[in-house]
Parts: structure tokens; C-alpha cells; sequence
């Protein structure tokens, strides 16, 4: 079967160069840039590429970018002062807590303390919740709310490459706040039908051979293989892991699973700047909310 590899980078770039034109337009109307604070506490390797990378993304669209590198040893109230000065810091429209969060420190109550107009990554309970309000996607995206970054990318990507998501059968693979459950409510606010399966799923391969769409975040290097993907299914690989071998793979076997799927996501190059140029969205949303 011919597969289509869903190009996160082209897509992403695509969509930047929309927000790079909003951006200038937003700054020349208020004298002032939409701006993120981004939150990186402790040394992991993987965390400060991530953040790096969208600091350089703000730059490129014309985002003022706001960094608060903290030790893994900075403490819970710390983080929570920081938050509130940002909630309160007019130069600030969107806070970005990266996760994870070294040992030690709760993510939940410091993720509950950003104020939900400037929830960057859509993750405070007032803008997930509001996930079960929408009827459909248009009400959901013209809220104006943040919608988290890594499921939005996942449907932008699906709708900018015209597939189809009504009707079919979407299984999200992963029960996380951060992907899979408000994976799963943008997938039903899109009319698609949706199983969410997890590690107590029962005969996982079944489920996920039922899928027409099936998106992986579970965090399992290569976990996806063929004899678990239906002939012709789309495949979204949200899962970022380290290779055995070294570098990144994702939640799917890519070289194996592409020959059965009609579309599928590359890992680097597909949900990840995707879920970058989601966060500039927010950024700017957020900004124009504040500024209305
Ligand atoms: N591309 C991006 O921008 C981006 C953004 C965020 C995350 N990610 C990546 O996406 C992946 C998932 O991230 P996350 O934050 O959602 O992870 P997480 O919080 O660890 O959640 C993982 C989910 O996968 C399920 N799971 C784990 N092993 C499983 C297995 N063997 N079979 C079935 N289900 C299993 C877990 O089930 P239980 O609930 O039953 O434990 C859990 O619901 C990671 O690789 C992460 O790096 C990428």
C-alpha cells in the first residue's frame, strides 16, 4: 500500500507563517508582542532541547519569550510565587510549566495555580474541563480557550491533511491530562468515534486493529507493531522516546507499520512541531483575549 508520511515540519512551518503574520499585525495594533514565559526546572537533557526549541520558535514568529530556568533543588512554593508574579506580569500572556517536573515537586497544583487565561499548554482544569462542555469543534475552537497543544497538533495535522475523522473510529492509545483524554474529547467533538485503551486494556491488539485512526502516546519505544494496525489505517505517532540505538523514535514501529497505513506520523518531523506551533497559537489567542 502507498502510505502518506504526514510531514509535522512542512505543516508546522506552514502554520507559523500564519501566526508570524498575525503576530505583527496583533504588535503593530497594541505597541506591545503577544508574550510566553516558559518554566524549565532541573537538567533534563530532553526537557531543555524541548523548551530551547520553543524559545527559538517565538523568536521566529515575533513571540517575546520570557525564560525561567530553575535548579531541580527550587521548591514547590517557589514555583508557585514565580507562577503568580507571571499571572500578574503584563508582558506575560501565556505560561508554560515544562513537564516533567524533577522529583519531588507536584505538577497538579502548580498547573492549577497558572491563571486559566494564561494557560499556555491549556492543561488548568477550567480549559480541560471546558473539553466536555463543547458541542463540536467549531464551538471548541472558536472559545478561544487554549487547547492542549499536543492533541490540537494531532487535529490540525488530520484536518490540514484532509482526513477524514467523522464517522470513523478513532483508538487513542494513552489516558494522560497531557494527551490522550483531551485526545479523545477533540476527537468526539469531530464526530469520530472514540476508544481510549490503556495498560489494563484487554487484548490491546484487537482494539487497536479496529482503529481507521489510531494515535499512540504511551511512551513505549516501537510498542506499535503491524499486526496491531488494520490495512490502510492512519497512524498518528505522538510518542517521543529514545531509541535503543540512540536519537528519538516514537510509540510506532514506523519502518514496519508504514507499509499497512494509508497515512502515517514520522518521529522527529510529525507531532512534535506540531504541538510547537500549537503553543504559539495559544500565545497568541491568549494575548488577543487579554488585549480585547
Ligand atoms: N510530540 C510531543 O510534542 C509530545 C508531547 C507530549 C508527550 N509526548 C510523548 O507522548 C508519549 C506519552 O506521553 P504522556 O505524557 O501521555 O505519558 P504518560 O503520562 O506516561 O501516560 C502514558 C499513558 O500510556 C499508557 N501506557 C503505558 N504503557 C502502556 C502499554 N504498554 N500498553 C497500553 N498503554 C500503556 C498509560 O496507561 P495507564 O494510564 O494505565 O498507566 C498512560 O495512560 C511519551 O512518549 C511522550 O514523550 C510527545
Amino acid at each position: 500500500m502507498t502510505t502518506r508520511i504526514l510531514d509535522g515540519r512542512l505543516l508546522s512551518a506552514e502554520i507559523r507563517a500564519e501566526i508570524r503574520k498575525d503576530v505583527e499585525q496583533f504588535t503593530k495594533n497594541t505597541g506591545y508582542p503577544p508574550g510566553l514565559a516558559t518554566l524549565l526546572v532541573g537538567d533534563n537533557p530532553a526537557s531543555h532541547t524541548y523548551v530551547a526549541n520553543k524559545i527559538k520558535s517565538c523568536k521566529d514568529v515575533g513571540v517575546a519569550s520570557f525564560h525561567y530556568p530553575l535548579p531541580a533543588s527550587a521548591s514547590q512554593s517557589t514555583l508557585k510565587e514565580l507562577i503568580e508574579r507571571l499571572n500578574r506580569d503584563p508582558n506575560v500572556h501565556a505560561i508554560l510549566l515544562q513537564l516533567p517536573l524533577p522529583g519531588g515537586l507536584d505538577s497538579t497544583p502548580l498547573l492549577n495555580a497558572i491563571d486559566p487565561w494564561k494557560d499556555a499548554d491549556g492543561l488548568h482544569p477550567v480549559n480541560l474541563g471546558s473539553l466536555f462542555e463543547y458541542k463540536n469543534w467549531r464551538e471548541m475552537i472558536e472559545s478561544g480557550q487554549p487547547l492542549s497543544c499536543t492533541p490540537h497538533g494531532v487535529i490540525q495535522m488530520l484536518r490540514r491533511s484532509n482526513i477524514q475523522m467523522a464517522g470513523r473510529h478513532a483508538v487513542v492509545l494513552g489516558r494522560s491530562k497531557l494527551v490522550g483524554k483531551p485526545m479523545a474529547m477533540m476527537l468526539l467533538a469531530l464526530d469520530a468515534t472514540v476508544t481510549i485503551c490503556h495498560s489494563r486494556t484487554q487484548d490491546l491488539p484487537a482494539a487497536c486493529r479496529e482503529a481507521d485512526i489510531l494515535v499512540a502516546a504511551i511512551g513505549q519505544p516501537r510498542f506499535v507493531k503491524p499486526s496491531m494496525v488494520k490495512e490502510g489505517a492512519v497512524v498518528v505517532d505522538v510518542g517521543m522516546n529514545r531509541a535503543p540505538e540512540g536519537g528519538l523514535c516514537g510509540d510506532v514501529d514506523f519502518e514496519a507499520v508504514k507499509l499497512k497505513t494509508s497515512a502515517i506520523t514520522p518521529v522527529p518531523g510529525g507531532i512534535g512541531p506540531m504541538t510547537v506551533a500549537m503553543l504559539l497559537h495559544n500565545t497568541l489567542q491568549l494575548a488577543k483575549k487579554q488585549a480585547a
